[in-house]
């Protein structure tokens, strides 16, 4: 065998020329060794990776998430800490390179005792030419990298003489200080969702490479795909065929005479056309060329629940005439046009009853359609522990919950490619945002050299994935940041340093790469006002010279006063909504991953440290600051729901914690139906992203997942809520107003019934002195809301105690257009319900729920024997991940509820018999002791 297999390679060398290629090795897969001369440490450690983990992984320190660990592990961020491995020495001959794709900040690189060279930006990406350092290394090569202390670096830069300063408050100040000075995620300093770890290593691969004479190694890929013609910011023309625009960055040489060559594949590996791209230049180290492909060949990518996620592989080759190709790459693609509309209303806006201002919402494929979602932060504060298991469960909650938008969050990161990819193939709109938020930055040359460089990289190697929606500058700068500074002393110079960096760095770098994404500066803004393409930068920004009764831009609203949380009145009018929330506590399950058993309790110092809203405010724990943050959430729940009183120390806090969850659904939907009721209102408002998707750690926060993916009631209830068509209670407190609404988010009008009942708590129907309408004939226009009546409730509910009155709405619709002779198939069904007071003064009575599991069909049904149940919750325990498809829901006596289930088994095994452990409980449970 073995001299079959000598004999056979000495022929397949004969024949071939031989011509060495580029060898790519991944340098987690050398044995490396993490040290701390200070600390005295020296483990075994990962690359990619984090000191902490390492740490961990050795027992040096517990989990670091546990208890007040990220206030007690504090020590492991002091020393420097240096990683180091021996690597192998390159073939003789070939160029030898050192790639990373993001090191976590502050490095010192040393290749055989030689500095290699220093970095300081967490989101770039660095190559270094080690090709001379081999070829003097005598001995075995050691790499090492030297990491500092971000904390300390970020101080040290905030003293440089000279360096900018602003007015107290500008920066947001959660935990450690003057983030704003250095390239890193900025919530690593603490957030108020987020523990501050400040965490270093090398957080994305990294590669040793060696390049042959001729040959090059791609490390990013542009890839643009737009309508000819078509101009960022501005509708682009259906009509038009596509322009493919592909730029390869590379490593190493290239012939003069290098051409690319494209082929494009659809789903199915068929080739849909190839050629060569047109237009070819070479420039420092990049080659780019476009192709036209004309619009009949493919077909659309759509986001979920608006079509399909057509997706091709799009191969480039980068060849020499009359020779073998030098290199190739794939990427997948897809053929959308996705746009955010800022201009003026046009006059057939105005016409429809549109409020005169600017736009703002986003078109997809040229159709103006209702943003559904939520805030997407980071999903752990290690990143390498971000697995694709774990995002593929997350993203699946996404869509099953009914989004098809993420704002992936300014302050965080960058995603990697493997969530992009995800949202690629599942639909899920990702609206990306460069890493800078809750300050103003520096703008010294160094500074946005830097940014530059992180955004150059970033662009290029996001722009082809169908699922970016668009790129804004940062978090909250006009509306907060501008706002604190606007008319003080040096307010001029500071609007112009946003500019510079926002406008001229940021949006610059989006529009010399992209002619697909629509760029803004701030996440929450007016818009622009004016765009003159003459310019390189084409945005002139509105700010706040807005006329009155005019309407423009997004919003962001937070009001922690939860007194008035029904009062929709108060909520605000805008374009689209991007950011609104209140904070809730995990489930107790969530809670026993992190804390001792002797902690879960409301007045526990480690919950109560682990709530970090307000924030801190330093690196010190805050216990005062804490405690506000947790008495807002108490006075939440007991304003509008029974207190619970529990002798069972555990079971009260797990009641606690459902009630923190109950009203943070509950006013979250009633924000949500607000803002989707919009869309057929003076302000035609088209998004609603809710603060936040998912959880960092285990904590009370604004997310409706919870770390280790849980759902809070929440996420049922935007799931509720985000269906194509539902109806909806608005309840003036001040006049006793009841409006119904029904409203839509399909592209075509839907027609159908609304049937309402009223009902005393225990289920009987009231009989009603007035006329008030059982079974209503509904139409709603495409994306639009459609009032049904105004009720005054003193005179529909005379002689009725407002206290035992229930009201259940329901609709049954579908597609109005539909041809002739034709009956519809698919139906539009929701139910929603109504009290005229709260349900901490109603008299909610025992509803006698019943749990039965049909394991046969994967359900649960419930059913409610002695009255109407509200905040209907199935629990299930712990060492199991469940999902239903509803819950957090009301049943009354004649209308039980059948719940299907998922059972996920990323947590390992499943439990045998979790179901009979799951249980049922409803708002009447808070009054039982
Ligand atoms: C600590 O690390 C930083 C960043 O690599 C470096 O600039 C500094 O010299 C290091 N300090 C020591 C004592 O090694
Ligand atoms: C979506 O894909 C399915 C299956 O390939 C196809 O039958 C359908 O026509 C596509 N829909 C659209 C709108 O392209
Ligand atoms: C305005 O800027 C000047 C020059 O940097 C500085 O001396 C002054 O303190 C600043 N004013 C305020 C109110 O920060
Ligand atoms: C404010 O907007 C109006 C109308 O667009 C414009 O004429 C005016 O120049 C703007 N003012 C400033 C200070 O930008
Ligand atoms: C809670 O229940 C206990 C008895 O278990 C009772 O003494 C106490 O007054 C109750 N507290 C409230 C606020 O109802
Ligand atoms: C409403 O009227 C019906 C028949 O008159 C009666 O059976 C029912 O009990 C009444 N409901 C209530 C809640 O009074």
């Amino acid at each position: 065998m073995a001299n079959l297999k000598a004999w056979i390679s000495a022929l397949v060398a004969l024949i071939l020329p031989v011509k060495a290629s580029t060898k790519v090795t991944d340098l987690s897969t050398f044995k490396w060794n993490l040290a701390s001369t200070p600390a005295n440490i020296s483990v075994p450690a990962k690359i990619p990776g984090a000191v902490h983990l390492d740490l961990q992984a050795a027992g040096i320190i517990g989990d670091p998430y546990h208890g007040l660990n990220d206030y007690d592990l504090r020590w492991v961020i002091k020393p420097n800490w240096t990683y180091s491995a021996e690597i192998s020495k390159p073939a003789s001959g070939a160029s030898a390179w050192l790639l990373f794709n993001g090191l976590d900040t502050f490095t010192s690189i040393e290749l055989c005792g030689k500095h290699v060279a220093a970095t300081n930006n967490q989101f770039r990406q660095y190559w270094f030419d080690v090709t001379n350092i081999f070829k003097n290394c005598s001995g075995k090569p050691t790499l090492s990298i030297n990491f500092g202390n971000a904390v300390e670096i970020s101080e040290k830069i905030s003293k440089i003489p000279g360096q900018e300063t602003w007015p107290p408050g500008v920066e947001g100040l959660f935990e450690f200080e003057h983030r704003q000075f250095i390239r890193k995620e900025q919530n690593d300093f603490g957030w108020d969702w987020g523990p501050a770890f400040s965490p270093t290593g090398t957080w994305q691969p990294a590669y040793l490479v060696e390049i042959p004479p001729f040959d090059v190694h791609i490390r990013n890929v542009l890839v643009d795909v737009y309508r000819e013609n078509q101009v960022p910011l501005l509708v682009p023309d259906q009509s038009k065929n596509w322009v493919v625009n592909a730029s390869l960055d590379y490593l190493g040489s290239l012939p003069k005479d290098a051409h690319l060559e494209f082929a494009l594949f659809d789903q199915k590996k068929q080739l849909v056309t190839e050629g060569k791209l047109t237009n070819v230049i070479q420039a420092s180290n990049t080659i780019t060329g476009s192709t036209v492909i004309a619009k009949d060949f493919v077909n659309l990518w759509w986001p979920t629940g608006l079509g399909n996620q057509t997706l091709y592989s799009l191969r480039l080759t980068i060849a020499q005439e009359g020779k073998k190709s030098i290199s190739s790459v794939t990427r997948k693609i897809g053929f959308r046009t996705i746009l955010l509309n800022q201009e003026p209303i046009r006059p057939d806006q105005l016409a429809k009853g549109v409020a005169p201002g600017a736009n703002w919402h986003f078109e997809i494929n040229g159709k103006e359609f209702y943003a559904k979602g939520s805030n997407f932060i980071p999903p752990d504060a290690f990143w390498t522990r971000v697995t694709r298991d774990k995002m593929e469960l997350l993203f699946d909650a996404v869509v099953k919950g009914n989004q098809n938008m993420l704002r992936v969050w300014a302050s965080g990161a960058y995603l990697p490619d493997f969530i992009y990819d995800i949202a690629d193939e599942l639909g899920v709109l990702l609206w990306s945002e460069f890493n800078f938020g809750d300050a103003l930055y520096p703008v010294d040359k160094e500074f946005l050299n830097n940014c530059k460089e992180e955004a150059v990289y970033q662009v290029r190697r996001i722009n082809h994935h169908p699922s970016l929606a668009l790129w804004a500058g940062g978090n909250e700068l006009e509306n907060l940041e501008l706002r604190q500074v606007q008319g003080s002393e040096n307010s001029t110079r500071y609007f112009a340093e946003y500019e510079t960096l926002f406008l001229d760095i940021l949006g610059v770098t989006v529009f010399e790469n992209s002619r697909s994404i629509s760029y803004t500066p701030s996440s929450t803004s007016n818009g622009w006002s004016k765009l003159d393409f003459s310019r390189p930068q084409p945005i002139t920004q509105r700010y706040y010279n807005t006329t009155a009764g005019e309407i423009y831009g997004d919003t962001d609203y937070y009001n922690y006063d939860s007194t008035v949380a029904f009062d929709f009145t108060r909520y605000p009018v805008g374009r689209f909504s991007n950011e609104f929330g209140f904070h809730s506590m995990p489930s107790i399950h969530t809670w026993r991953q992190a804390v001792d058993e002797k902690d879960l309790s409301w007045e526990s110092e480690v919950v109560i440290l682990r709530n970090h809203h307000p924030p801190p405010g330093g690196p010190e724990k805050n216990l005062n600051a804490a405690r506000g943050g947790m008495l807002e959430m108490t006075q939440a729940h007991s304003t509008y729901y029974p207190i619970p009183n529990k002798t069972d120390p555990a079971a009260q806090f797990a009641a606690l914690c459902l009630a923190s969850q109950i009203f943070q659904a509950d006013y979250y939907g009633s924000q949500i139906q607000f803002y989707r009721r919009g869309s057929g209102m003076p302000e035609r408002q088209l998004g609603s992203l809710y603060w936040q998707l998912e959880d960092i750690w285990q904590a009370p926060t604004w997310a409706g997942i919870e770390y280790g993916g849980r759902w809070k009631v929440l996420h049922y209830r935007a799931k509720d809520l985000y269906q194509n068509v539902i109806v909806s209670p608005f309840y003036n407190l001040e006049d006793q107003k009841l409006e119904v609404y029904v409203t839509s988010d399909l592209f075509v009008p839907v027609a159908g019934k609304l049937h309402m009942e009223w009902y005393d708590w225990k289920g009987k129907p009231l009989n009603l002195t007035q006329n008030f309408p059982k079974d209503v004939n509904v139409t709603v226009g495409a994306i639009n809301s459609t009032r049904i009546g105004s009720w005054n409730l003193s005179d529909t509910l005379n002689g009725i105690d407002l206290k035992n009155a229930v009201l259940m709405m329901e609709t049954y619709m579908w597609l109005a257009e539909l041809p002739p002779n034709t009956a519809p198939t698919k139906f539009y069904r929701h139910r929603n319900w109504f009290t005229p007071t709260f349900l901490s003064s109603a008299k909610i009575v025992d509803p006698g729920l019943k749990l039965t599991h049909v394991p046969k069909e994967l359900k649960f049904v419930i059913k409610a024997t002695s009255g109407v149940a509200a905040w209907v919750w199935l629990d299930y325990p712990a060492d199991v991940l469940v999902t239903f498809d509803n819950n957090g829901f009301w049943v009354s006596p004649d209308l039980p509820m059948i719940v299907k289930y998922e059972v996920h088994e990323d947590n390992g095994k499943i439990p045998w018999g979790w179901a009979d452990n799951v249980t049922v409980q409803s708002i009447w449970d808070f009054t039982l002791p």
